[in-house]
């Protein structure tokens, strides 16, 4: 949530580099953004409503920059209230990502010291504490002490105009400082400081950074100096970009054959690995949020018929309120994309303090769970951009998979199966079943609601393509369990009505098939999905069986339909409204 980016070295293009900078974090927050440059002992700064776009910025050339871009939390999509927020002297300016849970009192009291107020956000509060901590000392250690006064989970980046440096300090939300050859770079991900540097210090919460002529790291608590050990980025920033796709999401849409390639051909040792854990533990729960707990769904479903193993799965912000019956041997395997995601962090935070074991399937070394985590999977699918997760999805389910045949020694059919679901995607990715799709999806835009079933690991494909589509679309869907129809939804059916049905070669068959039949007699429009074509079906797009990995191919049916839903309704389908990537608030 809220991207963050930060410039200090010995170009003078501050403003520019920010604005770059900004552009590649955009998917996390795009209501509303602002850049400020030192000039003299100032601050300048710029602000704008709405996407950054082709925007231009018209300010001085600088070396020192810091830039936002706005998830709106406290305070209204304005102006005034995009970041940076100065201090009265305008000497400091500071960018923020979290919720300053007690930003009224201490509003309050800044007041009262004849501090002025220009916005309704809580993140106005840090540079007037800042200022007021400058007028009896030093400049990390005034951020230091307003920073330990915040109360909640943040992570704030502050330019001081005067000392020309800039500090980074955080409690939660991701900030990774990049030191380059006389610049240093601090940003919510790595994938905006990569093309600069690939010598990161990926900062942990209660740490601080302080960037001027050189680095120093400091813990936020007793403001100790702690050794700096950067790390090395492996992949490239060409990965980062769209190529030559026009969107993010189709980009990631076809990448997803070589992101299960990878896990088919190098996952198998660390899942032997995690399968001892699994075969350990007494009583495992995959959690997740949105996308990530349908993949663990689908989990559920795979462990039960592949490895005959019941795994629990809970939406991650339910767990909080299922976490009684924890042990000391529980296993919790937490599913997160972006590893930042506030409502797995918060069971988590909650196990480990009941002594359980905790396993990360993450796509983002470093992140909060990567980190709280005794045990890490990293899925390598490259840096997800869209805000609709696609080939995370894929990669967990791919990593699920060889995890529950692996439980029964069948590592080498589960590679087989997930090289074959790869082919099978790539097919799908054709010019032919894509032009397919585009026509349903031209349909389907054009509809009021739009209802998707499944049953069995299908039911999780379901929920995921309703997911999708709704997300990128805006057309209501819902997914739901095949069998649940008749139990109230089918009310909703009425003359064209459109239903989209998983029907893999699997033991659901005949009873999805009889639903869409029940759905058909009602008037609705039958989207079939499947290895076969039905009768019933007034559209078709064959998915060939390929094993447990149609589970997948079939999202990616789904995948397809709502981006080519959001194109024909004019969509951005990387950015959109009111979502941001990274949900690292409650
Ligand atoms: C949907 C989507 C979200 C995320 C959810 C969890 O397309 O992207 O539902 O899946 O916010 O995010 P991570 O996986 O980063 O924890």
């Amino acid at each position: 949530m809220c991207g963050i980016f930060g410039y200090v070295g010995n170009k003078q293009q501050a403003a520019d580099i920010v604005l770059e900078g900004l552009k590649l974090l955009e998917y996390r927050g795009y209501d509303s953004w602002g850049i400020a440059v030192k000039q003299g002992k100032k601050l300048v700064y710029e602000k704008h409503v709405g996407k950054i776009g082709d925007a231009k910025i018209n300010l001085p050339q600088s070396a020192l920059g810091i830039g936002h871009t706005r998830w709106a939390t406290h305070g209204g999509v304005t102006e005034k209230n995009a970041h940076p927020h100065m201090d009265c002297t305008k000497t400091i300016a500071v960018v923020h990502n979290g919720i300053v849970e007690n930003f009224q009192e201490l509003k309050e009291e800044l007041i009262e010291k004849g501090h002025k107020f220009i916005s309704e956000t809580d993140t106005e509060v840090i540079p007037h504490l800042v200022e007021e901590n400058l007028k009896h000392e030093g400049f990390s250690s005034s951020v230091r002490d307003a920073f330990n006064l915040l109360k909640g989970l943040n992570a704030v980046v502050i330019a001081n105009a005067v000392s020309k440096e800039i500090v980074a300090a955080k409690t939660g939300s991701p900030l990774i400082c990049g030191i380059g050859d006389e610049e240093l770079l601090v940003a919510s991900d790595a994938s905006a400081i990569v093309k600069h540097t690939k010598k990161v210090i990926f900062l942990k919460d209660n740490e601080m950074v302080i960037m001027g002529k050189d680095v120093q790291l400091l813990s936020l608590p007793e403001g100790k100096k702690l050794e700096v050990k950067p790390e090395r980025i492996t992949w490239s920033f060409e990965i980062s970009t769209k190529g030559d796709f026009s969107d993010f999401m189709i980009k990631e849409i076809h990448e997803q054959p070589n992101v299960i390639r990878n896990i088919a051909e190098n996952y198998s040792s660390q899942v032997e690995k995690l399968a001892k854990d699994v075969q350990r533990a007494k009583g495992t729960f995959f959690i997740g949020a949105g996308t990530a707990s349908y993949a663990a769904l689908a989990g559920t479903y795979m462990f039960s018929k592949i490895a005959k193993k019941h795994i629990n799965t809970s939406v991650a912000s339910e767990f909080n309120y299922l976490e009684d019956f924890l042990t000391k041997d529980s296993l919790i395997i937490a599913l997160s994309q972006s590893g930042e995601t506030i409502d797995v962090v918060e069971p988590l935070i909650r196990a480990k303090e009941k002594g359980c074991k905790i396993i990360a399937i993450t796509n983002t070394l470093g992140s909060t769970i990567y980190r709280m985590a005794d045990c890490n999977m990293l899925l390598n699918a490259g840096p997800e951009k869209a805000v609709a997760s696609t080939k995370a999805y894929i990669a967990k389910v791919s990593v699920i998979l060889m995890l529950a045949y692996s439980l029964v020694g069948q590592i080498e059919k589960a590679r087989n199966i997930l090289l074959k679901t790869a082919d099978e995607i790539r097919r799908l990715l054709s010019k032919k079943t894509v032009d397919q799709i585009k026509t349903i999806a031209k349909a389907l835009s054009k509809t009021k609601n739009i209802y998707a079933i499944g049953r069995g690991a299908s039911y999780s494909s379901a929920l995921e393509a309703a997911l999708k589509i709704k997300e990128v679309s805006y057309v209501p869907t819902e997914g739901l369990a095949g069998g649940e129809l008749k139990h109230g939804t089918i009310a909703l059916i009425s003359k064209g009505t459109p239903c989209i049905v998983f029907a893999p070669q699997d033991e659901t068959y005949g009873s999805i098939i009889s639903n869409a039949i029940e759905i058909k007699s009602r008037g609705g429009m039958i989207i079939g999905i499947g290895f076969k074509k039905e009768e019933v079906f007034d559209h078709f797009i064959e998915v060939k069986d390929v094993d447990s990995g149609s589970y997948m191919a079939q999202v990616v049916v789904a995948q397809l339909l709502a981006y080519n839903m959001a194109i024909e309704l004019r969509l951005d389908p990387d950015k959109p409204r009111n979502l941001a990537k990274s949900v690292t608030v409650k």
